[in-house]
């Protein structure tokens, strides 16, 4: 089958890192990294994926310009192979550049088509019952060039199952383990998080430094796909089981301000199993105190989008600059929608990065450690 990871925009590297430590060939697109397998595989990457949003599985690809070829193409796919007789069937539409443009009629056309063949097949001649297993479809336009995939998914991936409560501007989970996977950052190195929040950043550290499947927990709508064996997912389960490192060491550290913070990042960390190899403290970052040897420190702080909050976020960005910049030897990742950052914070990063926290614009500032 021809699938395709979907991913946030500026994260794509990190993906097609990851698929190919898993034994993928693939191909990069924005926000899509193109590969191939059979369901084993949909079971490994929906698993195994940290920075990833969903796996989706390519059904068809087609030119249409009219709404009776819309109809006839997406009739011809054998949908009788892939949807049962009580398949519940939503379809999603996008369409960008194209002839067909309006989503609702996409939608609806093609879900026609879809009902149409299986009721030719399965001999029905009403209502489809749509009780069973949900085959969420989506059907993307680009330049009049269509898509249609099946996903594989369901919640998006960033819903690990771990987290009970979050605080405030929470960093999604595929986001905090795509920012550590773009660092430095390996096990025996120290990590530290020092405005933790609800705990991401930690947690998602803990997860890959234990080698524990961020899936793990978590339900996948292709597990409840007719022509699926549940077998699959849960021997993938089992062997990601196996693979966690039990016995493996971490020096991460996650402080906050904020007692109550800490209080859900603990609780966060127990959801995820992995509560023991996380250190947490709450301190104020002026106070917290970091010995200079190598290691990792990664900051999601305020970003003083709010009135009246951007002062006290330049002030911080002076604090951090106070406290890291003799830590000459760790390495520091800093995200934040302030493109000025740098001017506060008194030093000129080694490299920046575009990326999207959600629909924020950020920047992830870089300052690479000595060896
Ligand atoms: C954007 S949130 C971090 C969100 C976190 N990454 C998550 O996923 O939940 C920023 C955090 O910085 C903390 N903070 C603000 N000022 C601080 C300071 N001076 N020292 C330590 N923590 C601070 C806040 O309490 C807040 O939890």
């Amino acid at each position: 089958m021809k699938l395709v990871a979907n991913v946030a925009s500026g994260i794509e590297a990190v993906t097609k890192r990851e698929l190919s430590d898993l034994g993928y060939e693939t191909q990069t697109e924005n926000g899509k990294i193109y590969f191939e397998g059979d369901y084993s595989d949909v079971a490994k990457t929906n698993l195994w994926l940290r920075s990833a949003d969903r796996i989706q599985i390519i059904l068809a690809n087609f030119k249409a310009w009219s709404f009776e070829e819309l109809f006839d193409r997406i009739y011809e796919i054998p949908w009788e192979e892939i949807i049962p007789l009580n398949g519940k069937i939503i379809v999603n539409a996008r369409s960008k550049l194209s002839k067909l443009f309006s989503l609702s009629d996409i939608q609806a056309i093609s879900k026609r088509a879809i009902i149409k063949k299986l009721q030719t097949v399965y001999h029905r001649s009403g209502h489809l019952p749509e009780t069973g297993a949900i085959y969420s479809l989506n059907v993307r336009f680009e330049k009049n060039q269509a898509e249609v995939l099946l996903d594989t998914t369901g919640d998006s991936l960033f819903k690990r199952g771990y987290r009970i409560e979050k605080g405030v501007a929470p960093l999604k989970e595929n986001m905090a383990a795509s920012l550590i996977l773009l660092t430095n950052w390996h096990p025996d190195l120290p990590f530290v998080d020092p405005m933790t929040g609800s705990g991401t950043l930690a947690i998602e550290a803990a997860l890959i430094g234990a080698n524990i499947a961020p899936g793990l927990k978590r339900d996948f709508l292709f597990n409840h796909f007719a022509n699926v064996d549940p077998k699959i997912l849960e021997e993938a389960k089992i062997f990601a089981k196996e693979a966690i490192n039990r016995s493996v060491n971490l020096e991460i550290f996650a402080s906050d301000l904020n007692q109550n913070m800490i209080a859900i990042s603990e609780q966060n960390a127990h959801g995820a199993g992995i509560h023991n190899l996380i250190q947490f403290k709450q301190v104020a970052l002026r106070d917290l105190e970091l010995d200079n040897k190598k290691g990792v420190i990664v900051v999601n702080p305020p970003y003083g989008q709010r009135m009246g909050e951007i002062n006290q976020a330049h002030e911080l960005y002076r604090q951090m600059g106070e406290k890291f910049i003799p830590l000459n030897k760790w390495s520091k990742y800093i995200i934040t929608s302030d493109l000025d950052f740098e001017e506060y914070y008194g030093e000129k990063a080694t490299k920046k990065r575009k990326l999207f926290n959600g629909a924020i614009r950020t920047d992830y500032f870089q300052f690479w450690g000595e060896n």
